[in-house]
């Protein structure tokens, strides 16, 4: 197909012809669609005539003259009237670099507009006052070819933009890969570049019947998406000109809506402000403060649509990039390397689009069973003895706890491989106590390696450096920066010979200290100095044409130099991906040494990081604000196919108080991964530290934990197998309801567990948004009816509020001490009953840490189901592990009115039954291998 003067229009199944011819570059206006700007240039033939050219040059003269009469007058030139035709919020930034006050000197010189617009508040960004024109050149589609799979199109731009080495010519992939997914990829047409390296998955033929539209504009270039059903337009990329320079790719597009979630790693609230808020990508080592770039680098954003539809986009990119929104509503993806390659996935709802997303990353590991115990851990226990002591006092309190942690104190100079043979003398034996009582350690590993080391020879030095598994300067010689032993190498990940070497230090320590799972943290890879020992090079790696609002202003502020050398690219390319491939390494190394399944916690992560390993928020404080914020950070995670996450328990530096940490602790029992850290020279924050009152409250909290571990295990079985969210915001059971779209202070377990933390001191109430429907007291059963509304609840310290939704079954378990220990207890089975009186549940059941129990058909999975006064349960799946293990109780919330009897597969049972519409059937003590129903009449 060569370019032609029509639109095309992908319809259910074909390519055609738009009905009304139009000419090139023709803008469709669409239904739905967030209002647009007044077309631009070249396009605005398509729809307004000549007539209507003059009326707009004379409507810009008026705007010339009202907007003086308000602005109280701009100072210099009247701007161009097209630049006065371009709204506020429409005005697509030409000049983001933020170490520049832009003139219109340095404006026009990129022939933009210059509009000074009033000066934003301190912090805040404002209208930019350098803008795209609607006329500014871009690039043009010249030819369009149809391949069996794919849509190919050849991208020429004639006029340069303004950074150097514009691409002239580009190739544009477009693949229909799935009915709910498209890919579109933009690249360099004549020259290779660098790409994420990250196995996705290749669609083998083209979807049947797409849920979505693709239009080209042709003249300038741009496609616009568009939902089918709904006419909704997802994506319209002509707001602004695609710029594609070798260290500066640009692309922006209108949104449908302000709902929009992702784009992480970032502290704030779930849901971004498109009032001008630029989010930076680039793996950062700094403790959370909001507008920073964080830890991980996360190109991805659900966007809720009007009427409760969901779609998301996928940026596989891995190079340092901004995003930025605007109140249009309008987002600009702005990334200084790598190709623009887009994944769409269109739902529609918010469930599907994140599952959507992992089918292309991956899904997430299946933890072992012991990952979801409670973790504990501190920096500064200061000796194993010390680490020992806090065990003992948990047991001695019977506290639950599944892990104890080491932090860098244990190792014997700071250098990773070995321990503190005088302080921590007696590691290996507390190892041995942990395991013997059922329970795992855990310790940190940072991937700088001592490179100065006073007494000798040090192995993993040594040894990395004859194989060459460092990153090396532009030189070619080892980067030595600066992290906790002091000078330090950096692992290579990204060289496989290097997961060999990790795996051999790894074996080689645990023969003496036989760890369970891995802590890798300050993987950024974190440096205390900017770049190396001789800072950087100069050149267009360490100081491109143009640096995204990084935090330092410096790509390698804190970190290594962008120009190090990797074995699979550059450190400028492969920066954001050091946390993933360090965890792979790790991954892998854990499974050779355990054959187990492997447990990980990493600080940096990337897309696709699920699979690895799990993480945690970094160095929060003991504050309460820090503490609402881990609930949007949690979240997050879990649209980034990474459910294994929770934040410090009681906060990480500062002096936590014990409300605040009793508070917390309640909060942190929910985190899908639940641990309790510290920094070293502050008090201790363990639960045993506290008052009777708070202790026994934080006791009672992790008692409740454990008793849903098979409800969370059967959680992560689900998230592992398809995709779904363990941690979920409100909004995704939901998305009809325009309430719950903001809401980030209360979070749900799977589809029917709500958990409405308290989250500010001296109260003894919370107040909390409660779903249209029945939802029960997860202690008591009682039942609550709402129309969808904010509801006070009761929450005197010792007291968390779970609500259990209506028409949902939860197996729960009599909790231990440990989760070995709980997992060998009887089940006892909860049941929400809906206003129709049916419920419905599951239950995933294996050894707990055995490799792909799932995939080797190693594991039982049954079914509940209630209607009309039966409960029934169904093994589908049957494995030998379910045979010990029974089910002792059922509890029916919600039965109006006392049963005359309960049968129990035809045998009459005794039972209770309370006046708040609590059924109880207890001592059932039937097998989990084995089917069963239990009737009330
Ligand atoms: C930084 C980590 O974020 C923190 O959790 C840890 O305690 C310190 N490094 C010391 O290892």
């Amino acid at each position: 197909m060569s370019r032609g003067d029509t639109c095309i229009t992908r319809t259910m199944k074909s390519y055609q012809k738009l009905t009304t011819p139009q000419p090139a570059g023709c803008q469709v206006e669409e239904e739905g669609a967030a209002p647009m700007p007044p077309a631009r240039g070249r396009m605005a033939p398509c729809w307004v005539g000549s007539g209507l050219l003059v009326a707009a040059v004379l409507l810009s003269t008026i705007t010339v003259w009202v907007l003086r009469q308000v602005s109280g007058g701009w100072l210099g030139p009247t701007p161009p009237p097209k630049c006065l035709l371009v709204p506020e919020s429409h005005r697509f930034d030409c000049y983001p670099e933020r170490q520049v006050v832009v003139t219109q000197e340095l404006c026009e010189s990129r022939g933009c507009c210059f509009i000074q617009s009033p000066l934003p508040a301190e912090g805040k960004q404002g209208v930019p006052w350098c803008f795209y024109p609607p006329d500014f050149p871009s690039y043009t589609l010249e030819s369009l070819n149809q391949t069996a799979l794919s849509m190919v199109g050849l991208l020429v731009r004639r006029e340069k933009a303004y950074y150097p080495r514009d691409i002239e010519m580009l190739r544009l992939d477009v693949e229909f890969e799935t009915d709910t997914r498209l890919h579109i990829k933009i690249t360099d047409a004549a020259n290779p570049r660098y790409e994420v390296p990250l196995d996705v998955p290749r669609a083998m033929k083209r979807a049947e019947n797409p849920i979505y539209s693709l239009n080209f504009s042709w003249d300038p270039f741009g496609v616009l998406l568009r939902r089918t059903a709904t006419g909704t337009v997802l994506l319209n990329t002509t707001v602004a000109p695609l710029i594609f320079a070798d260290q500066f790719l640009q692309i922006s597009t209108s949104l449908p809506s302000r709902f929009l979630y992702g784009l992480g790693e970032h502290r704030g609230s779930l849901l971004h402000s498109l009032d001008w808020n630029t989010l930076t990508l680039w793996a950062r080592d700094v403790a959370p403060t909001e507008s920073f770039n964080l830890y991980g680098a996360h190109p991805f954003y659900l966007l809720m649509e009007e009427g409760g539809d969901a779609h998301g986009v996928f940026l596989l990119n891995s190079n340092a990039m901004e995003v930025a929104l605007q109140p249009a509503p309008g987002l600009t993806w702005r990334t200084i390397g790598g190709v623009l390659d887009f994944y769409v996935f269109l739902g529609p709802d918010p469930n599907m689009v994140i599952q959507q997303y992992q089918q292309v990353i991956g899904f997430p590991a299946m933890p072992p069973l012991w990952a979801l115990g409670f973790h504990l851990c501190r920096w500064g226990y200061g000796s194993s003895n010390g680490t020992w002591q806090t065990v003992r006092a948990m047991r001695n309190y019977q506290i639950p706890q599944d892990a104890q942690w080491n932090d860098i104190d244990y190792m014997d100079g700071y250098r990773d491989f070995t321990f503190d043979s005088q302080k921590f003398a007696s590691l290996p034996s507390l190892v041995e106590d942990l395991h013997k009582h059922g329970q795992r350690y855990v310790m940190i590993l940072d991937p700088g390696i001592s490179s100065t080391n006073p007494h000798g020879s040090y192995w993993p030095f040594d040894e990395g450096l004859r194989r060459g598994l460092f990153l090396n300067t532009t030189q070619g010689q080892p980067l030595i920066g600066k992290v906790w032993p002091g000078y330090t190498a950096f692992a290579d990940f990204s060289n496989p010979d290097t997961h060999q070497w990790w795996l051999e230090n790894l074996q080689h320590f645990h023969a003496h200290v036989p760890f369970d799972g891995l802590w890798i943290d300050m993987n950024e890879p974190s440096n205390f100095m900017d770049g190396s020992e001789d800072g950087c090079p100069p050149g267009e790696l360490d100081s491109p044409p143009y640096t995204p609002a990084v935090l330092g202003d410096s790509l390698s502020s804190k970190t290594v130099c962008a120009s190090a050398k990797q074995k699979a690219s550059v450190h400028y390319n492969l920066h954001n991906l050091y946390g993933l491939m360090e965890a792979k390494a790790t991954a892998s190394a854990l499974i050779q040494i355990r054959g187990k399944r492997p447990f990980i916690i990493s600080r940096s992560t990337f897309p696709s990081q699920g699979r690895y390993s799990g993480h945690w928020l970094g160095d929060n404080r003991s504050q309460w604000k820090d503490m609402y914020y881990s609930i949007p950070g949690l979240l997050s995670f879990s649209l980034f196919g990474i459910p294994l996450v929770g934040a410090d328990i009681c906060g990480f530096s500062g002096s936590t108080s014990e409300e605040l940490c009793t508070r917390w602790m309640q909060l942190g029992a929910f985190y899908p991964f639940a641990r309790n850290h510290n920094t070293q020279n502050e008090k201790a924050q363990d639960p045993t530290v506290f008052s009777p009152a708070a202790r026994t409250a934080m006791k009672d909290v992790l008692l409740t934990r454990y008793s849903l571990l098979p409800f969370l295990y059967t959680l992560f079985h689900h998230a592992h197998l398809q995709g779904d969210t363990v941690a979920r915001p409100l909004f995704f059971e939901f998305p009809q309801d325009v309430a719950t779209l903001g809401l980030d202070r209360q979070f749900l377990w799977g589809r029917s567990l709500l958990v409405t933390p308290v989250l500010e001191p001296g109260v003894d109430s919370v107040t909390g948004y409660v779903p249209q429907g029945t939802w029960y007291d997860f202690y008591t059963g009682s039942s609550v009816n709402s129309s969808g509304e904010m509801l006070k609840m009761s929450a005197p310290l010792e007291h968390l509020n779970l609500h259990i939704r209506e028409g949902s079954i939860l197996p729960t378990q009599k909790p231990g001490t440990t989760s070995e220990e709980t997992r060998g207890n009887p089940l006892r089975l909860i049941v929400a009953l809906s206003s129709s009186a049916t419920a419905w549940g599951d239950l995933f059941w294996d050894d707990g840490e055995s490799l792909d129990t799932f995939e080797r058909g190693s594991y039982s999975y049954l079914v509940f189901n209630v209607t009309q006064n039966i409960f029934t349960s169904t093994v589908l799946h049957g494995s030998t592990e379910a045979t010990n293990v029974t089910i002792g109780t059922l509890s029916i919330f919600g039965v109006q009115k006392l049963p005359s009897k309960v049968l129990l597969n035809g045998q009459e049972k005794p039972f209770s039954y309370l006046d708040n519409q609590v059924l109880t059937v207890s001592d059932l003590g039937i097998s989990l291998s084995q089917g069963f129903s239990l009737q009330w009449l």
